[in-house]
């Protein structure tokens, strides 16, 4: 098959780098065109890439040149962007969030359900990382005994002016609600959020740190911190503590550095610089999928199962009390 012939909805910032990846990086399909809801400013970016512009991104979506949609638009925007893709059967690479709330969700999945089939994949790109890949290996070997507990962190040197208390949840920890659903297999059962003594780095009001515990129906408590304006690095941790062992996610090579006197690591300062290959992995990994008639990483319903819990974290956040994560019932349609 000729490469296939991407419409991208959204050219903002991470539109923009999903532009140059799959057109200067990866194989098998290309961006030919690309439109955004502030449609002066789509086809800027159209023209910046030489790539056809469309003003109206359904009229993209519905045009025959495309052959599968990348929506990476402002969050309220994806379940238009993603139910246009369904209703004209087209693959669709959505990033995360799939929807901001569970019952958008909800709608795509009985959207897809009722296209008879799956066209969606969310971008959760850590399900591509080499180390959490390698994690996910290590606890379905059984070598080690039964994953326990599970202590994780999410750091980032500062955020933009306009974070609220809401989104180390909604913006951040959303990776690791999904990411150890899939490590693990299961879904959650309970969601708690509590602060921690706000740091001087953040603005007054600000709730940084924040701490999320989860647990799953099995029992595995999970606690993972957020920092978001810690001065240093993008740092994201992972231990698996087993019965029979500790596993800890790698962390990816970097250059050392020495200067003043001391010798060190430098490290990442933003997701894009951590998680390069894994954006590469997942998005090639789509291209490939969608020529081959099929959905590779993260479907709807993980989409939908990954809001219902974030939901339920950020009702206790507001409470600052336990609260139960309840979804619906999976449809035979994603089992297996
Ligand atoms: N998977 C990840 O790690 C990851 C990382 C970043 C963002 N995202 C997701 O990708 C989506 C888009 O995020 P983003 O960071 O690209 O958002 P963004 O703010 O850069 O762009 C979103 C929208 O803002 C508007 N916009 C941006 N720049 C503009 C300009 N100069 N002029 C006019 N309008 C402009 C456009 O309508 C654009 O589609 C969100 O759903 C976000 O959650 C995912």
């Amino acid at each position: 098959m000729n490469d296939l012939r991407i419409g991208l909805v959204g050219t903002g910032g991470i539109g923009r780098t999903h532009i140059e990846r799959i057109n200067g990086r990866l194989q098998g399909g290309k961006v030919v065109a690309c439109a955004d809801p502030a449609g002066a400013f789509g086809l800027s970016v159209a023209e910046k890439y030489g790539i056809q512009g469309f003003e109206n991104p359904i009229d993209m979506i519905n045009d025959p040149g495309i052959d599968a949609v990348m929506c990476t638009t402002a969050d309220p925007y994806h379940e238009e962007c993603v139910l246009a893709s369904i209703a004209a059967g087209k693959y669709i690479f959505c990033e995360k969030p799939l929807a901001p709330k569970a019952d958008a969700c909800k709608r795509i999945v009985e959207a897809e359900m009722k296209a008879g089939r799956k066209l969606v994949q969310v971008g959760f790109m850590r399900r591509y990382d080499a180390g959490y890949k390698q994690l996910k290996a290590a606890i379905d070997s059984k070598e080690y005994g039964e994953p326990l507990l599970l202590h994780c962190a999410h750091r980032n040197p500062s955020v933009p002016a306009d974070w609220d208390n809401s989104m180390a949840v909604e913006n951040s920890m959303v990776h690791e609600i999904d990411v150890l659903r899939w490590l693990l297999g299961e879904d959650y059962a309970t969601a708690e959020v509590r602060y921690g003594k706000p740091t001087n780095n953040g603005p007054k009001g600000l709730h940084d740190p924040q701490v999320m515990i989860l647990t799953t129906k099995s029992g595995v408590r999970i606690d993972v911190e957020s920092f978001v304006n810690n001065h240093n690095d993008y740092h994201i941790k992972c231990e698996v503590v087993c019965d029979g062992a500790v596993l800890n996610m790698p962390q990816p090579n970097y250059i050392s550095v020495n200067a003043k006197a001391v010798t060190g690591q430098a490290m990442y300062t933003d997701c894009f610089q951590r998680f390069a290959d894994a954006y590469n992995d997942e998005i090639q990994a789509w291209i490939n999928a969608s020529k081959e008639g099929r959905v590779d990483g993260p479907t709807a319903w993980d989409g939908y199962a990954c809001q219902v819990a974030a939901a339920a974290a950020s009702k206790a956040r507001e409470t600052q009390e336990i609260v139960p994560v309840e979804y619906d019932p999976m449809p035979d349609f994603y089992k297996g």
